[in-house]
């Protein structure tokens, strides 16, 4: 068993805690350790379909992957029951329900935004999650707004005297994809409530995050995006700056990193510091050797050898080896690829390929 951190030690000690959010495929142990290194105070897991982490070990290896250092680390759960939060907690040092999850089949099987609908079951869902995980493990939840905002606030006091340890909000209604977010909204619960306030949607720097805070008072920022573009965003660099792909490469060559995983990022972090043209190329190359090649040129970065590293995640208590699925941004690519069933995530991405 880890040992845990308590989260709301966060709050006390940070005047805005920096927080890499949930990210289905991408907010995985390599990811939350790079960017840990780079200012993020706290990390999400992907979302994990609760039913499926007790179920399945193939969905429990590829969703659930952490380590003694991976710390403070929340897992997020699409669920609608709770022994599976109960069997996370050894894992880590919180767990957060999913309420804003817009994807269809999500909607369709009553988990995610779908909830907001019904903040009863949300309510209580929390409290007996309360009830049996004892303090200080961090219980929270993270919501969409409502059309209503009256509806939002009334949702986050309730949830407040249930128990949550804080509350995250993305300020944009379930329907919404790329319109701004709603500041007026996070101003209101937060005044509203007095656990911490975690603001989320359209962080892509640091100055915007002291400027959200600055608009909603607001104790902490999470940033889904940008961190995927920049995952030093939160250390104040205004691009993913070189130090950090090399320390990327080297957290993939360490742990034997899919290629698929290892690339896909890349093509994010190299989205504003490659020319269009050599990102046409690199986008698309289909092997480790060709991308490290690549990187060397472009770059002129150290690449480790793998005999002379020590070896990643020595504590290893759940294995990834496993991200098969296409990816979404090689859609973007190719255009050939049908639509995949994290469309509806990924059309929040739409700015993400502003060409
Ligand atoms: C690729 C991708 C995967 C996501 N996966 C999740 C998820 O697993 N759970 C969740 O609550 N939100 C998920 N989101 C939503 C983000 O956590 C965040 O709320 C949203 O992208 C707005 O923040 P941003 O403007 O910083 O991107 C995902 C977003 C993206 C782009």
């Amino acid at each position: 068993m880890k040992n845990h951190c308590d989260i709301n030690d966060l709050f006390t000690n940070e005047t805005l805690v920096k927080v890499a959010a949930p990210m289905v495929r991408y907010s995985k142990l390599q990811f939350r350790t790079l960017v840990r290194k780079y200012g993020c105070d706290l990390c999400f897991s992907p979302m994990i379909i609760a039913d499926s982490f007790i179920k399945s070990l193939k969905a429990r290896e590829s969703d659930f992957s952490t380590s003694n250092e991976d710390t403070p680390l929340s897992v997020q759960f699409a669920a609608n029951n709770n022994e599976d939060f109960v069997t996370a907690a050894k894992y880590c040092d919180g767990v957060d329900l999913n309420c804003g999850c817009p994807q269809r089949w999500a909607m369709k099987e009553g988990y995610g935004a779908d909830l907001l609908k019904k903040p009863q079951i949300i309510k209580d869902s929390v409290l007996q999650l309360r009830n049996s995980i004892p303090k200080p493990f961090a219980v929270s939840v993270k919501i969409r707004i409502n059309p209503d905002i009256r509806l939002t606030v009334e949702l986050c006091k309730s949830l407040e005297a249930a128990g949550i340890t804080f509350i995250t909000v993305h300020s944009r209604t379930p329907s919404q994809r790329c319109e701004p977010i709603n500041l007026n909204a996070l101003q209101d619960i937060k005044q509203s409530i007095k656990i911490p306030l975690i603001a989320n949607g359209d962080i892509r720097s640091l100055d915007d995050a002291l400027l959200m805070q600055e608009l909603t008072g607001c104790n902490g920022v999470m940033a889904a995006r940008g961190l995927l573009q920049n995952p030093a965003l939160f250390s104040g660099y205004d691009k993913t700056p070189v130090a950090c792909v090399e320390a990327w490469v080297k957290l993939a060559i360490e742990s034997e990193m899919p290629f698929q995983c290892f690339h896909h990022h890349l093509v994010f972090m190299l989205e504003k510091i490659l020319p269009k043209p050599e990102r046409r190329i690199f986008n698309v190359l289909s092997s480790t050797p060709d991308v490290l090649d690549s990187l060397v040129n472009y770059f002129s970065i150290e690449v480790p050898v793998r005999n002379n590293l020590s070896r990643f995640r020595t504590d290893i208590i759940y294995k990834d080896e496993t991200i098969s699925e296409s990816s979404y941004f090689l859609d973007k690519i190719s255009k050939t690829t049908p639509q995949l069933p994290f469309e509806d995530y990924l059309s929040d991405s739409c700015y993400l390929f502003g060409e």
